[in-house]
């Protein structure tokens, strides 16, 4: 099979197609004919060793995945035939930029009928962790007033709809080119954060979702009302923003996704009642994986970028 790999930490051009063996799945892994691969902006700095989370070259990158399961005869879960997505392993490699992975049966669910292989793939990351910062970490009920940061963005698109799916008032902060997509994804309230200050435009918000980190955590502090939630994806570890928070009477949350099945199958249910899609910008033939990545490097993505297999 062919994988895509890397010999040295760098820029787009280290990744680079070989062949190697397929694995074989142990007896509660299933063997996953790949059909298309979800790219999310941890795997850019992962390339460029910006973060060592699967430690050093050579590895192959890659976590998202939607296929068909070739082999798994000794695991319950799936037959030969069966149509599967999911993001197995995380944060442990799942060496998932392959034409074949091997992964444990548990760790996937059933794709529905009404997503294709590429919008399968391009949800789970984005669509775990929107989940579990809003359903398993905050709660948020009907009527909570609810600010998702970057909602344009990967996960920031899918959680503005899993907040107006659980019945929220939602607010969102992105680039102004991207209020038409996410008002269509149903934001009530869109605030452009390259000319207008959040802070000054929003007030009294029970759970903030933040997919920004830096000074957009710092500042969502003014915008909570007594008692609020702040889930962030990016700035889980910063102690003396926890300290900050908890001084001011909020709650501070740090999202660390993983591949829980009740989750994707919630997400799956969402997207079969018609309130739940993702939005897939550009997809990328498994051989121009580099062009991909150069597209991640430049940011401002709307939704999300997927290789094809
Ligand atoms: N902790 C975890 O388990 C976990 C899981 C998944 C993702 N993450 C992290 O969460 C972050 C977001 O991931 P993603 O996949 O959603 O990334 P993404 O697809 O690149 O989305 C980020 C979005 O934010 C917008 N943006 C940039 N600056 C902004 C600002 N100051 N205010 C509001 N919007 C702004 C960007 O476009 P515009 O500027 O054009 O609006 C873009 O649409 C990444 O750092 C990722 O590594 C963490």
């Amino acid at each position: 099979m062919r994988v895509i790999t890397q010999e040295t930490l760098g820029g787009p051009e280290v990744l680079t197609i070989v062949d190697a063996p397929e694995p074989q799945p142990l007896p509660t892994e299933v063997l996953v004919r790949v059909k298309a691969i979800g790219l999310n902006p941890l795997e850019a700095r992962l390339r460029a060793g910006e973060f060592p989370l699967i430690g050093r070259p050579p590895f192959v990158l890659g976590w998202d995945i939607s296929g068909v399961v070739e082999e798994g005869s000794q695991t319950w879960r799936f037959r030969p035939g069966d149509e599967v997505f999911g993001m197995p392993m995380f944060p442990r490699a799942a060496s998932a930029y392959a034409e074949f992975v091997s992964v444990p049966a548990v760790h996937l669910v059933r794709k529905p009928g009404s997503l294709s292989h590429v919008e399968a793939s391009a949800l789970p990351v984005v669509g775990l962790t929107a989940w579990q910062g809003l359903v398993d970490i905050a709660g948020v009920g009907e009527g909570d007033r609810v600010l998702v940061h970057g909602g344009g963005g990967g996960v920031g698109h899918v959680a503005i709809q899993i907040a107006k799916a659980l019945g929220a008032h939602v607010i969102t902060t992105a680039g102004g080119s991207k209020r038409e997509f996410v008002e269509g994804l149903g934001a009530d309230e869109v605030i452009d954060y390259t000319t207008v200050d959040f802070t000054k435009a929003v007030r009294d918000v029970d759970v903030v979702l933040d997919t920004i980190g830096g000074d957009t955590v710092e500042r969502s502090l003014e915008v909570l009302r007594p008692g609020g939630h702040l889930v962030t994806a990016v700035a889980e570890e910063d102690k003396e923003l926890i300290a900050r928070y908890e001084a001011a009477g909020m709650r501070f949350s740090g999202i660390a996704v993983d591949p829980d099945p009740v989750g994707l199958r919630g997400l799956v249910e969402l997207v079969e009642q018609g309130r739940l899609r993702v939005h897939v910008q550009e997809t990328f033939p498994f051989e121009r994986v580099a062009d991909a990545h150069r597209r991640l490097d430049g940011g401002h993505l709307q939704g999300k970028l997927v290789l094809t297999v």
